[in-house]
């Protein structure tokens, strides 16, 4: 997207190097700086959420791992790992832990499990870890496989379910009775979700102990402007 802005940016400002009306350079000057402000803001949350800058992205990963009440012992699932952020934490800070992460690795993200496997080496812990490709819609596991799920930022992505709910229910189906999960999306956003409430209720009667639902923006501190982007983000964490 930042590059379609920018594009479009410079295709405005193009035409007024050349010896044109100077009334069409002002409509082109005026609309190439009309243009620059979504451009702009695009740059800020790029800036605000790249690996880079330390700030927003680690903070929401740190979040997820810290609502996870797992002790390490066995195994956990990050579903759509992406580069293997998650999973990678969980096998720094559970050196006796297996950990899988599943991604679809589609277009659209710079993402690849060479990568994942690279990036589990560079961290030392690739022993621990399988990167395999897989749809969050149908994972290829069995009920009840693992002690942990997590997931950071996946099902609104998936396009191959609609009904989000299913994509929950689905990683919630690989987990043990028992075991622990962290799961951040965009759970506010009633289009993909419904209300809110009505989702932990219908969680919990899928048979899942404890549920509990945080708004991102209300555990870490961030500008206003990003509170606003990020106003339908939650935390979906507990015990099945
Ligand atoms: C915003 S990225 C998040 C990546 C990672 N969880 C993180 O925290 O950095 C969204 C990820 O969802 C993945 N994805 C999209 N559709 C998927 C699907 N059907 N199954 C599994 N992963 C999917 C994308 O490939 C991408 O890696």
């Amino acid at each position: 997207m930042i590059y379609f802005f920018l594009i479009v940016f410079l295709g405005l400002l193009m035409p007024t190097l050349f010896p044109i009306l100077i009334s069409i350079k002002i409509v082109l000057w005026v609309l190439a700086g009309l243009w620059l402000l979504p451009f702009t803001y695009m740059m800020y949350l790029y800036y605000n959420f790249s690996v880079n800058n330390k700030e927003f992205q680690y903070k929401i990963w740190e979040l997820v791992i810290q609502k996870l009440t797992w002790d390490g012992q066995g195994k956990a699932l990050d579903v759509g790992t992406g580069a293997g952020a998650l999973a990678i934490k969980l096998a720094k800070k559970f050196p006796e832990s297996n950990e899988y992460g599943i991604d679809y690795w589609g277009k659209g993200w710079n993402y690849s499990k060479q990568q994942c496997e690279e990036n589990a080496k560079l961290e030392g812990v690739a022993d621990q870890i399988i990167f395999q490709r897989a749809s969050a819609s149908d994972l290829p596991y069995h009920d009840s496989e693992f002690d942990a799920i997590v997931s950071n930022f996946v099902y609104h992505e998936v396009r191959d379910t609609r009904d989000k709910r299913k994509l929950i229910n689905e990683s919630l189906r690989v987990l043990k009775k028992g075991g622990k999960f962290s799961l951040h999306d965009t759970f506010k956003n009633k289009r993909k979700y419904g209300n809110t409430e009505d989702l932990v209720n219908q969680i919990k009667e899928w048979g899942i102990q404890q549920v509990s639902f945080i708004e991102t923006v209300e555990e870490i501190s961030m500008p206003k402007l990003l509170k606003s982007e990020l106003k339908t983000m939650g935390l979906l964490y507990g015990i099945k």
